[in-house]
């Protein structure tokens, strides 16, 4: 209440102005091209513009350009009562124009300086195109290969995800709110979204407040502790309460325990869903439920604009509610210097730029994408290949566009350049390229014409897997397997006996099944605008890939819901007989594909890990030094990273914990000692009261380049009574 301008415009504000403050609408005024919500985006421009001059909207979303945006805002700051100004939000998500990797791709670069230039650089588009506000980074932790989500966030782990949402969060909002290009974040979806049932978007999750608080909450907190100041509340119950409408969530722990002063976004209709979730009654009890649990913007359902006024008025919700929550987005909308230049984000001259911010972000993009691919197989080092070699070039995904993955509202496809361009483009001389079969359909001849090829080459690269619409909002998926049309393709090009790299195409992880039988693997995501030449950098070995996997794979889709860092069971099948053990009768439970994995084209070694103490006191810092070494012939980037595990806890503790990561380059032969300090915050957990807790005893340790090998060491934490957090 320390903003007299604030508070002067609120006493002036009549109910339903608040209730516009309170509202953000899809922009139909300035639909993206093609609109992503033609059948909801009922509203028509000029209804748009009545809304806006009414004051019942504060922010319109996913609408993009200036000249409409500056009319926009000029109505809501020239022609209602108190000209507070819009703000515009959108889902800009891994790129703007520029369309770089889906984050679970870049996330296999396990670089954070990458996440943090990527998100700059989609702040500079975004913010040259009229918008000021992001719907990202997504944080929700996915353990569940199913849901089409996992597309969206740094995949299964709690360690990796904290690190790349607040480098994502610094990366869009730059250093300086004021600033012109500073993109506000929007970490989501709060909270506990990939934790949907069976992998099934939109599906009930059922978590205890320990695990909520271990797992699912740390990277919100981290990215609320690095700046960003709106959160978008998300679509599930979490045991039995609607998120939306979790007073608990929304309020109690993220206001009181947490002290955020930012604001709440609804998801889309998630306030109105509290009705079919048999949560609220009718539109009225949704909007009493959603606002009153801390909700403070609601999206698109308009319930707040058409409830509030008798919500207040019969006590249901209360004035001083309302004015918080309309407090808190217009501190936002000051903060980010709205108030004093209206038209910010929406200037001519600057979207002018827009052809040179996209060509300055084209080395980027490469570099992005090229970091991101995984190399998982490379039996008798068929990779890399020669320019110069006889090269079939096989699979629905050879020449095609559909390189940007989900969730790219913009994304400029001219920009795009597919893989058989980029490997031309690149040099390769001699290549046969073959489509072989639809995404999911055989074609007329394909085989034929595939197995021919492969046989007159000297190797075959198989691009098969997911279309763009297999993951992201709403595709989850009961088999996680790559088409049987493109499979029964790979079978018969593989009979050729030529040897065959597969490129796969994925917003998940998958079970290969026979692509498995491949020599050669490399993981490629959605790479975006540059995946051609990132896929020939790696391909031709003009970059050494250094992708690690950020989700494990799995060797059969009947073994999700998988992560490494799986709670101990009792019963761990470690050999055979894998009876009464907890096991598959089909598959081994372990990953095909363990978490952290990825190949190089050189190797490296791992020395055993030196503690600087085998002892580690309540209040000390246990320094753990390894040293890594390249000993293959090529230079080349590795991953540290560093697992512990809890031997005896209070709270059953999962079989490995990521808890540090860095990645290093090395010349050949050359070797560099790496660093991590573990903290007794780093050892401790959540306990069954919900309170966190650390408990003195015995810890393994590894360092590594993946979550499934390493040498272990022990430490052990002193004794001391005291509660972590105390
Ligand atoms: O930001 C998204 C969210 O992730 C899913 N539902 C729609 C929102 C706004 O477009």
């Amino acid at each position: 209440r320390d903003d007299p301008h604030i508070e002067e415009l609120i006493k002036k504000m009549t109910i339903e102005e608040k209730a516009g403050q309170l509202t953000i609408l899809a922009d139909t005024i300035r639909p993206s091209n093609p609109d992503i919500n033609p059948e909801v985006n009922v509203r028509q421009a000029d209804e748009m513009v009545e809304q806006i001059r009414k004051s019942r909207v504060g922010s319109l979303f996913n609408g993009v350009g200036v000249k409409e945006g500056r009319e926009a805002q000029r109505i809501a700051v020239e022609e209602t009562r108190l000209g507070i100004p819009l703000i515009f939000g959108s889902d800009v998500i891994h790129g703007m124009w520029t369309i770089f990797p889906i984050p679970l791709g870049e996330a296999a670069s396990w670089d954070v300086d990458l996440a943090f230039k990527t998100a700059r650089a989609t702040a500079l588009e975004a913010t040259a195109s009229g918008i000021h506000w992001t719907f990202a980074p997504m944080v929700d932790v996915a353990r569940d290969q199913r849901w089409g989500r996992v597309a969206e966030g740094s995949g299964e782990d709690v360690c990796l995800g904290k690190a790349l949402g607040v480098a994502r969060v610094k990366g869009f909002q730059g250093s300086d709110l004021q600033a012109a290009d500073c993109l506000l974040a929007t970490p989501k979806h709060f909270a506990a979204y990939g934790g949907v049932s069976g992998g099934m978007d939109y599906n009930f999750v059922e978590v205890s407040e320990a695990t909520l608080r271990d797992v699912h909450l740390p990277a919100f907190k981290a990215c609320l502790d690095a700046g960003a100041l709106t959160l978008m509340s998300a679509f599930n119950d979490i045991a039995g309460v609607p998120a939306s409408g979790n007073r608990w969530l929304q309020t109690e722990l993220l206001r009181g325990e947490w002290g955020f002063k930012g604001f709440v976004v609804s998801d889309y209709t998630a306030d109105e869903e509290l009705i079919e979730h048999g949560f609220a009654a009718d539109g009225r009890d949704a909007a009493r439920l959603a606002f009153n649990a801390g909700v403070d913007m609601s999206m698109q359902s308009g319930l707040y604009v058409q409830h509030l006024p008798d919500l207040v008025a019969k006590g249901d919700v209360s004035m001083e509610d309302v004015d918080e929550g309309v407090r808190r987005i217009l501190r936002i909308k000051k903060a980010i210097g709205l108030f004093k230049n209206p038209y910010k984000c929406l200037d001519f001259e600057v979207e002018k730029t827009l052809d040179k911010l996209k060509a300055a972000h084209k080395d980027l993009a490469r570099e992005a994408a090229r970091k991101s691919i995984v190399l998982l197989k490379n039996e008798g080092n068929v990779l890399p290949l020669k320019k110069t070699q006889k090269i079939a070039l096989i699979g629905p995904f050879s020449s095609d566009s559909d390189l940007e993955g989900c969730w790219t509202v913009y994304g400029d496809k001219k920009l795009s350049v597919p893989v058989d361009a980029g490997l031309r483009a690149a040099g390769a001389s001699n290549l046969c390229v073959v489509k072989g079969c639809e995404v999911e359909a055989p074609l007329a001849g394909g085989i034929e014409e595939a197995v021919k090829a492969a046989e007159s080459a000297e190797v075959v690269l198989l691009c098969v897997g997911e279309a763009s619409d297999f993951s992201g909002e709403s595709q989850s998926r009961t088999q996680i397997v790559v088409p049987k049309a493109q499979l029964e393709l790979a079978e018969a090009v593989m009979a050729t006996k030529k040897p065959v790299v597969v490129l796969l195409r994925t917003g998940r992880a998958l079970a290969l099944g026979k692509l498995q039988e491949a020599s050669g693997m490399l993981v490629t995501w959605f790479l975006g605008t540059q995946t051609g030449p990132a896929v020939a950098d790696v391909v031709f070995g003009d970059y050494n890939p250094s992708g690690k996997l950020p989700v494990s794979f799995p060797s059969d889709s009947g073994q999700q819901p998988l992560f490494y860092n799986t709670p101990r069971t009792g019963r761990p099948q470690r050999d055979m007989p894998r009876t009464f053990k907890a096991s598959w009768r089909e598959v081994h439970p372990r990953a095909l594909y363990p978490f952290g994995f990825g190949l190089s084209y050189t190797s490296f070694a791992f020395a055993r890990p030196q503690l600087s103490t085998a002892a580690l006191g309540w209040d000390e810092a246990l320094e753990v030094t390894v040293e890594v070494t390249n000993t293959g012939q090529r230079a080349g980037e590795e991953v540290a990273q560093l697992y512990i595990n809890d031997c005896v806890a209070s709270r059953v503790r999962p079989v490995q914990e990521l808890k540090g990561f860095e990645k290093v380059c090395l010349k050949p032969g050359e070797a560099k000692k790496v660093s991590f300090k573990l903290r007794r915050e780093d050892l401790s957990f959540h306990g069954a009261d919900g309170k966190l807790i650390a408990e003195p005893g015995d810890f393994k340790l590894w360092v590594s380049n993946s979550s499934a090998s390493g040498e272990e060491v022990t430490f052990r934490l002193l004794a001391s009574g005291k509660r972590a957090g105390a």
